[in-house]
């Protein structure tokens, strides 16, 4: 897809992946209207890339996407300004074992609604990010999905340096395995990863739906781990 005027909502945009993502997409010349729960940060955010980019072309408008009217007003807000909606990005996202049932909400119905890898320590977070690939592979396998034009996919990342892995004791099951874990994975800035999300957007030829996106050594590896024929496949990108 060539990325040029394209018009994106995304959700969860103030800070971290979110941001990198929307960097990523102006800088190709799309343009991004964004939400957030941080009003001050979410505002801030706005205003260092209208400077950087053509002020029409990022939008911030506070909402929480746990709550359904906002989430809709948020997105016909996109709706009116842009004329469509091209790409649709749910990236909002947290991380707290104790607060699970806010992160089934945030996580999984808000992307259900609206409409990245697991690791041990924190298991509600993993099944939610698992509910999500498999809400996403089902709706790509729709021949009517096809037939309208509309492409699905869920960029997996594995460990990106944002808040959101800055966990205090409380929001994992096991503090001391998952610093361990944590220290043994090598990670990925935002912007890198944000790379990687262009790569998948702009890939015409692939009809893979779930890309796993991992820090390797020296480079990324990008590994379909779901495909429409069920295959895997590892795939290296610079
Ligand atoms: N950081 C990683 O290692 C990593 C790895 C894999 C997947 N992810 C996923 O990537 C996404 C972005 O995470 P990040 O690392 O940039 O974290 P982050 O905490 O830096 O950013 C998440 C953003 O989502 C916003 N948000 C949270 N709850 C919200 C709500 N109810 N409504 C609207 N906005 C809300 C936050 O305010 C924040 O700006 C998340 O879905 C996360 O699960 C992160």
């Amino acid at each position: 897809m060539d990325l040029s005027g394209k018009s994106v909502f995304l959700t969860g945009g103030a800070q971290g992946i979110g941001r990198a993502m929307m960097q990523a997409l102006l800088e190709k010349g799309a343009k991004v209207m964004f939400c957030d729960i941080q009003q001050d940060r979410g505002k801030a955010t706005e205003a260092e890339l209208q400077k950087q980019y053509r002020s029409d072309d990022v939008i911030f408008r506070q909402c929480d996407v746990t709550d359904s009217k906002q989430l809709e007003a948020a997105f016909q807000a996109a709706v009116t300004k842009f004329g469509a909606v091209d790409i649709c990005v749910n990236n909002a996202g947290i991380a707290h074992e104790t607060l699970w049932e806010n992160v089934i909400a945030v996580n999984m119905t808000a992307v259900i609604r609206g409409s990245l890898a697991p690791f041990a320590p924190i298991p509600v977070y993993a099944a939610t990010k698992h509910a999500v690939v498999g809400f996403t592979t089902s709706w790509a396998k729709n021949p009517r999905m096809s037939e309208m034009g509309v492409k699905w996919r869920a960029l997996c990342p594995g460990f990106v340096d944002t808040e959101l892995l800055h966990t205090s004791d409380d929001q994992v099951t096991d503090p001391v395995l998952w610093k361990e874990i944590v220290q043994q994975h090598p990670f990925m800035k935002p912007p890198e990863l944000a790379q990687a999300f262009i790569s998948m957007l702009e890939d015409e030829s692939s009809d893979d739906v779930i890309f796993e996106v991992v820090a390797g050594k020296g480079s990324y590896r990008k590994r379909q781990i779901v495909d429409p024929d069920g295959k895997s496949n590892l795939l290296t990108v610079d």
